[in-house]
């Protein structure tokens, strides 16, 4: 290398006639104010050198660049902006050459597209993922990308988020080239020089063809929208996208630009984009926990299943998917079989979709062993039990796990409710007993509860966190107590549900509400697709110790005694007619729903959304703060990750305690103030809210605590 000059996060070296300029910013190289000042000094640089022929741009690490600094978002703005940069590159005289082998994210790949020519390396991804923030591409990247893909292509990238590998990259013409690498200086190095020699012209993507036919352009564009209006649900970003794109057919290309500044000014100012940067940080920030800084996990590369029904089954397929060995236990030959069944079956379900071969399907399932003898389970390393939600059921499989497993080995239960430190005590050794709470469908579904009993010991808690990262679910820590984090918040705001239903909303007119604030489904649906035997049973079991006092709504209860418990009955609070997978209102629930009403002398009244969701929310919004308060969950933003990833709460709003905050939080303690007028009981305002709202400020503050 020749002589170098370096600028801290953006380095630059002579190689030739190519000036090398490596990006330095640890861990992804976002596109900080520092990295623009240096790649704006370093393109400046080459032109006042007149030896330099042509400008190549590197990634240090494992990415090219991941886009802008998302911690700047929200913050004034500093020079020179991501867009001068672009541009600045893109006007150079000089060639510019940017060489990707990792991650070429929004503003990242905005750079890339501004450079003359493309080179990638196999690994390189290449993605526009900015409407995943509620944002859009604001640095030509709605206007470049177009110009040189298409519109379709390029409206498929902004409005998925999704990551090209290099080789479809290099199909559609993101790509100039292809080098099977693997050093990316070497490669870089080539193709610059190889351009130089064929004297390759410099090529700006501003000039780019692909909207050359008008009608075509203006015709895909058209479908878009309408597809986009259908499927947004009150998303913001993706029909900002396609008005910035409808600019780069319209408008000249810098016209073009000003518009879509504009357009990314308003996303950066909405809602939308603080929810959505609040859960992506918040889905990074869960699995830093005490008890994973401070152990090394234990290993667990072969674990036991106990059970193989619904969860256990589910458990194995991700276990099995993540390349662990599994051993799976059942009572009998039969269940067994059955259990080994339902893991068939996902697979099969993949072949079918020509998602998986069966060789494939056979190489995994090599790594598969059922058994009926627990004798079998001596030399796991972790085990994870799924059997009946029954106290003294789990008690007498922990004490046989007791019996025979290696000392060391990790035991772990999957209970939805039942007291964790009660089912430790069953064994000799509750150091090693933790609560892997998955939800359903397992093998699926993204969150993975961490239950924490009093005596777990450190490096089990980490071992449940690699654990959750192997299998890439999403860890949130909680503490032991009845239904956890995301159990037991329901359980309230399901009664602020019942007793809207029993005051005058119908269900189908809560779901609705529900739906319009940005759930895929509403709360009845949900019943009735997990099954309303699963509250039945939790409600029967807590029926003993239940306050006599509480307002206890029993329409749910009228249902199930029919048979009734949704989608795996034909019915429940809506009617499946056979086949038919969204339920249909029934006329016959909300003859029940009067008759309760009746009984108890309530005289119905109307409810608008907004107040059912005000409600609804402020329930929910109560007990995560007294979760929170107790410990059960480490931090607000815990709570905002179980409900994102695990109850479909509305991402754009960032989480329940989120949207406590952009609500302002003095707002929702009127509110439970007001209701509690009604019933002081179940609207008891969480000590810890109204000593935030003494303090005046939000749940965000107790994010940032070390
Ligand atoms: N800005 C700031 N920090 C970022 C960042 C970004 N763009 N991208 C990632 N980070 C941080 C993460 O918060 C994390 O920090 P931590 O270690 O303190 O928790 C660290 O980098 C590593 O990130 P991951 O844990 O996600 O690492 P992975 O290796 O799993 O994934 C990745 C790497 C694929 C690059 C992933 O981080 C990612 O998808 N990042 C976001 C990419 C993105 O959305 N870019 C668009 C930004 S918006 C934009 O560019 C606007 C422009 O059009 C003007
Ligand atoms: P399930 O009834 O489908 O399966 C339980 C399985 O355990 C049956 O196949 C049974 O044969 C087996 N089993 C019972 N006793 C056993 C023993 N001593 N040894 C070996 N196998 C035994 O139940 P499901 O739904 O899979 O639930 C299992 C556990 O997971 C429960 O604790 C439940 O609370 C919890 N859970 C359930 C969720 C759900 O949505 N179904 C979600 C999260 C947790």
């Amino acid at each position: 290398m020749g002589t170098a000059i370096a600028t801290c996060v953006v380095t630059t070296a002579r190689e030739g006639r190519v000036l090398v300029v490596t990006i330095d910013n640890p861990p992804v190289n976002a596109l900080g104010v520092a990295v623009r000042q240096g790649l704006w000094a370093a393109i400046e640089q080459a032109e006042q050198d007149a030896s330099v022929d042509a400008i190549l741009l590197l990634g240090e690490g494992k990415t090219f660049i991941a886009g802008a600094d998302i911690r700047e978002f929200g913050k004034p703005p500093q020079a020179p902006l991501l867009p001068d940069v672009c541009n600045r590159i893109e006007a150079s005289p000089k060639l510019v050459i940017a060489a990707l082998h990792g991650a070429a994210l929004g503003g990242g790949l905005e750079v890339a597209l501004a450079a003359h020519y493309r080179l990638g390396l196999p690994a390189a991804k290449l993605g526009l993922p900015e409407v995943n923030l509620g944002l859009l591409p604001g640095a030509g990247g709605t206007q470049r990308t177009p110009r040189l893909i298409g519109v379709q292509a390029a409206a498929e990238l902004m409005l998925t988020g999704r990551h090209m590998g290099a080789k479809e990259a290099l199909q559609v013409g993101l790509l100039d080239q292809l080098d099977e690498g693997p050093e990316v200086l070497t490669a870089g190095l080539a193709y610059a020089n190889a351009l130089l020699a064929q004297k390759a012209p410099v090529r700006r993507s501003r000039d780019a063809g692909a909207l050359i036919n008008q009608a075509a352009s203006q015709a895909a564009l058209k479908v878009l929208k309408a597809e986009t209006a259908k499927k947004a649900r009150g998303l913001f970003s993706p029909l900002k996208i396609l008005e910035a794109i409808q600019g780069a057919i319209d408008l000249p290309f810098d016209e073009g630009l000003k518009q879509e500044r504009a357009l990314f000014l308003q996303c950066l100012d909405s809602p939308q984009r603080a929810g959505l940067i609040h859960a992506f940080f918040a889905e990074r920030e869960v699995a830093k926990v005490p008890e994973a800084k401070a152990a090394a996990p234990r290993p667990f590369a072969h674990i036991a299943v106990i059970g193989g029904g619904t969860m256990g089954a589910g458990i194995t397929v991700a276990a099995l998917d993540a390349g662990l060995q599994v051993t799976m236990i059942e009572r009998d030959a039969e269940s067994i079989a059955r259990g080994q069944a339902h893991i068939e079956k996902v697979y099969d379900g993949l072949i079918a979709k020509g998602r998986l071969t069966a060789q494939a399907k056979a190489t995994i399932m090599a790594r598969y062993q059922p058994s009926t003898s627990y004798d079998d389970l001596h030399d796991v390393d972790l085990v994870i039990e799924a059997v009946f939600e029954d106290l003294e059921v789990k008690k007498a499989v922990f004490k046989e796990l007791d019996r025979v497993c290696k000392p060391g080995a990790v035991l772990a239960t999957n209970t939805s409710y039942l007291d964790i430190d009660a089912i430790a005590a069953a064994t000799q050794r509750p150091q090693d007993v933790v609560g892997l709470h998955f939800f359903s469908p397992a093998n699926i579904m993204k969150l993975l509860e961490i239950v924490v009993p009093s005596k777990a010991q450190a490096d089990v808690v980490a071992t449940a966190f690699a654990l959750a990262q192997k299998m890439k679910k999403t860890p949130v820590r909680a503490g032991v107590c009845d239904g956890f984090i995301g159990n037991r918040i329901m359980a309230v705001y399901r009664q602020a549900a019942d007793y809207l239903m029993e005051d005058g909303a119908s269900p189908y007119q809560i779901d609705e509400a529900l739906r319009t604030f940005g759930y895929p489904m509403g709360l009845f649906q949900v019943v009735d697709l997990a099954g309303g035997d699963i509250g039945w049973a939790a409600r029967k079991r807590r029926a003993p110790t239940r306050n006599p006092q509480a307002r206890y709504v029993e329409i749910s209860d009228r249902l199930c005694e029919r048979g009734w418990f949704g989608q795996k009955t034909g019915r429940g609070f809506y009617l499946y007619p056979e086949g038919a997978r969204a339920g249909l209102p029934d006329p016959e629930v909300l003859a029940i729903v009067d008759a309760e009403r009746a009984r108890k002398g309530i005289t119905p009244r109307q409810f608008s959304a907004d107040e059912i969701i005000r409600r609804y929310m402020a329930a929910m919004i109560n007990e995560g703060a007294k979760v929170v308060q107790e410990g059960i969950a480490l931090r607000p933003l815990d709570v905002d990750v179980t409900f994102l990833s695990g109850y479909g709460f509305p991402r754009f709003r960032g989480g329940p305690m989120k949207y406590a905050d952009m609500v302002g939080l003095d707002q929702v303690l009127a509110d439970i103030r007001e209701f509690a007028q009604e019933d002081p009981l179940f609207w008891k305002p969480a000590a810890l809210l109204e000593t935030l709202v003494a303090q005046g400020v939000d749940f965000d503050s107790l994010n940032h605590r070390e």
